[in-house]
């Protein structure tokens, strides 16, 4: 496995948290505070805080992001933030389908595809995300349910689109409940999702996709996971609001 022909990315997710002057602030903590050598760097900020991100890391090796995009160019969507509205700001990145989007706010499969396209479109990089519930963990169709929302989600994608494209693997019984996926779980369905890959493209293809663990990683534990053949990086919440975590996390990712 050679890990060396895609992009380590660690990205944090700052959920609902950070107004623009605590967004100012831990930025440039970070700044001042991580390191990275040859691993991206990523934060997603809420919409409102985009702004001041975008200024704070201006020529800094901290790209940002945006935890959601809606499907259409524009039209009456109350409440909805567009692809071309967050690529005008200067935004990379934008994370699709978390599943507390999927959970709360009824994104389906299909919807993440149309929100993932409407990204790709636009020349942003999506970072798109799969991961199965605790009961379906237990019910031991894991691989099945995350095959299948990331086989919706590329649907209609094509090699080129691909090349914006990062999968974040996150268990959503792991999301912010302290309790992480161990290094092998991760791997495995890691794993997986590199197959699918190299069934529905290529082995090429699947190789050069960055494919991301997600799911209460840490200072401790994001070592052990990024050592992982298939683990090429991490979709951090909790760990991303304190700079000296998220220090580590790409410390570790660096290595
Ligand atoms: P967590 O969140 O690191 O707090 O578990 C991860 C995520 O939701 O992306």
């Amino acid at each position: 496995m050679d890990k060396s022909k895609r992009r380590t990315v660690i990205a944090g997710n700052w959920k609902m948290n950070q107004n623009t002057a605590e967004t100012k602030g831990l930025l440039a903590e970070m700044q001042q505070t991580v390191k990275a050598d040859n691993c991206d760097v990523v934060i997603c900020t809420p919409f409102t805080s985009l702004s001041a991100a975008l200024q704070a890391t201006e020529s800094s090796f901290i790209n940002i992001g945006a935890q959601n995009v809606h499907f259409a160019k524009n039209g009456a969507y109350t409440g909805e933030i567009s692809a071309q509205m967050l690529k005008e700001l200067g935004v990379k990145y934008v994370i699709t389908g978390h599943s507390e989007r999927r959970q709360y706010f009824n994104e389906t499969n299909e919807t993440v595809n149309m929100r993932t396209r409407a990204a790709i479109d636009e020349g942003l990089i999506a970072i798109v995300c799969v991961g199965e519930s605790l009961t379906e963990r237990e019910q031991e169709i894991t691989n099945e349910v995350v095959r299948l929302q990331t086989k919706i989600a590329l649907s209609g994608f094509s090699v080129e689109d691909l090349k914006n494209v990062i999968i974040a693997y996150e268990p959503v019984w792991a999301i912010g409940t302290g309790r992480t996926a161990s290094a092998e779980q991760a791997e495995e369905v890691c794993c997986e999702i590199r197959n699918l890959l190299s069934e529905l493209y290529s082995q090429e293809v699947a190789q050069s996709v960055t494919i991301q663990y997600g799911g209460s990683m840490n200072a401790q534990n994001a070592d052990e996971l990024l050592s992982k053949p298939n683990v090429d990086g991490g979709l951090i919440g909790g760990a991303s609001l304190k700079a000296a975590d998220f220090a580590a996390i790409v410390a570790a990712a660096s290595k």
